[in-house]
């Protein structure tokens, strides 16, 4: 269906951007992966690409420190964004990605949904609060994707999930539909792939 024909095409990395004045013309649609440091994000685009180095995953928190821009089918941008909620790095560093990071959620014309990453076995977390009311107050979509779902067993999954959707009800820019997914198993990918070709 749509969402494996849209992955099936093209993709490749384009460039990674430290300031607001190093982004793409904003010429292309695009959806963008949030959340905090080591949620996975980076190991998400590798699952829905299927290709597994294309954007940098690694066990250290902040490891994505650019906004990386992803191309699809050649009219389309995945955007992999550094993490949030780290405190282990020098605090300058630290706010300079976080001012970016506000800046593109909060200024992005083409950005079209931001799916917020959630990891199953922790829930919301106060700093994703913060990045949830940015997304309310500047009318960017988003939507609740669970991570590592292969590391929570289904009972204390749904208890996370009931959590997570508890917490949405008080955002007006919240998806209601939550994925859940593991991109070390697999779940989930197809149906974020397919959401992701309803949109552009
Ligand atoms: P930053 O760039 O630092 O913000 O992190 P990130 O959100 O991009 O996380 P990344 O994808 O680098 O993954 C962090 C760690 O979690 C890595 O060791 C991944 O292998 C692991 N990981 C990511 N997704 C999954 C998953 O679905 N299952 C399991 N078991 N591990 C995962
Ligand atoms: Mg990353």
């Amino acid at each position: 269906e749509a969402g494996r024909k849209l992955f099936a095409g093209e993709k490749d990395f384009l460039k990674g951007v430290v300031a607001m004045s190093g982004l793409p013309p904003d010429d292309r649609i695009e959806v963008c992966f949030a959340g905090r440091s080591n949620v996975g994000k980076s190991s998400l685009i590798n699952a829905l690409t299927g290709r597994k180095g294309i954007a940098r995953a690694s066990n250290t928190p902040g490891r994505t420190q650019e906004i990386n821009f992803f191309t699809l089918a050649e009219s389309h941008y995945l955007v992999d964004l550094p993490g949030y909620g780290y405190a282990n790095a020098p605090l300058a560093v630290v706010e300079k990605w976080q001012r970016l990071l506000k800046q593109y959620l909060s200024g992005r014309q083409s950005l079209r949904r931001a799916f917020v990453l959630i990891d199953a076995r922790h829930g919301v977390k106060k700093v994703d609060e913060e990045i949830l009311t940015l997304l309310d107050k500047s009318a960017v979509t988003f939507q609740a994707v669970l991570t590592k779902a292969d590391k929570v067993k289904a009972a204390e999954r749904d208890k996370v999930m009931a959590q997570v959707r508890k917490r949405l009800s008080a955002h007006p820019a919240a998806f209601p539909e939550i994925v859940v997914t593991s991109s070390e198993k697999g779940d989930g990918i197809e149906t974020l792939r397919a959401i992701i070709a309803t949109l552009i």
